[in-house]
């Protein structure tokens, strides 16, 4: 059985609900508290052991690329200065151990096409999607989000969906499985559908941005035409590879912020904000305030 060590990180969208900040740089550079949501991600992945990293990037991603790229000027200026602690940081963004590998999507023609951009590279073995703007919380002492699912594919063997329940007024908002119960928290797919209306969806089960697919994924968005809002949808992919192979979705532990929305990113930013060493106590002194001020 091929181990999962291929992760792709689509990350050429438009970032549109997120303007004017997305205007000229990426909504995955977005910051909470001190890293950007795709260094999180990155750190996800590196945590399930994967070690190739295949970003799908398009117009304005550059930043990206520079995050993960050595920072000569930064580290010698760092050095002379004997900021060890910092020089230490800008070295770890990324363990040597692992590549990055930036694919470039011409036009941002839908998750799917994005997907199947990588293909060059993936082949037919069995990798990850993680999406950075759905940022992934665990709590101590658990393991990541992406860890639990590669964890799950070394035993079951097949494609793992993360999912989660969402209010039925919400379905539009995301791909959405019908499923039978499996094993706890795992569920067998027998459908799934991009953005259904509430009316028309047939669970309040939603797909959200982590995903351990099958290598026959790809001959499949292969042949996909334009699917809900006029894109290739990775949801139609999956779709077709369900009729073949076993897919299961995944209720997975943790708390999953929607960083693509304002309200998403300013929950994620309270919650880590609350968590980090050098800025707990404060900041937590500070929104009872706030409350307390604006009842
Ligand atoms: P979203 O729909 O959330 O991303 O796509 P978006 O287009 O950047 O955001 P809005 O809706 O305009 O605010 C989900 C993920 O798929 C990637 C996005 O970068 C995001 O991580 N994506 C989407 C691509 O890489 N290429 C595409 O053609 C579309």
């Amino acid at each position: 059985m091929t181990a999962i060590k291929k992760a792709v990180f689509p990350v050429a969208g438009l970032g549109s609900r997120f303007l004017p900040a997305t205007k000229a740089q990426p909504k995955e550079m977005l910051p909470v508290v001190d890293k950007p949501l795709i260094q999180y991600a990155v750190e996800e992945a590196v945590a399930a052991g994967i070690n190739e990293l295949v970003f799908i990037t398009g117009r304005n991603k550059r930043a990206i690329e520079d995050h993960f790229d050595k920072a000569y000027e930064l580290e010698s200026e760092l050095e002379a200065a004997g900021k060890e602690e910092l020089l230490k940081l800008v070295r770890q963004v990324i363990p040597k151990n692992v590549s990055c590998i930036y694919i470039r999507q011409s036009e941002p023609l839908g998750l799917g096409h994005a997907v199947l951009c990588a293909r060059p590279v993936i082949g037919s073995d069995p990798f990850a999607v993680l999406l950075a703007d759905d940022f992934m919380d665990t709590a101590e002492g658990h393991k990541p989000v992406l860890a639990q699912m590669t964890d799950l594919y070394a035993y079951e063997k097949c494609s793992v969906l993360a999912v989660q329940d969402v209010p039925r007024a919400h379905t539009r908002q995301y791909g959405i499985v019908s499923a039978s119960p499996y094993r706890p928290d795992l569920e067998l797919v027998s459908g799934i559908v991009e953005k259904p209306q509430p009316e028309d969806a047939p669970s309040t089960l939603a797909v959200v941005g982590r995903y351990v697919l099958s290598g026959a994924i790809f001959d499949h968005l292969a042949t996909l035409g334009t699917g809900a809002g006029g894109e290739i949808q990775l949801t139609d992919g999956i779709a077709a590879l369900m009729a073949r192979e076993r897919v299961l979705a995944y209720r997975y532990a943790g708390q999953r912020y929607d960083c693509g929305s304002k309200l998403g990113y300013l929950k994620a930013t309270a919650a880590i904000g609350m968590k980090h060493p050098e800025t707990a106590a404060g900041y937590r002194e500070f929104l009872q305030q706030l409350c307390k001020e604006n009842p």
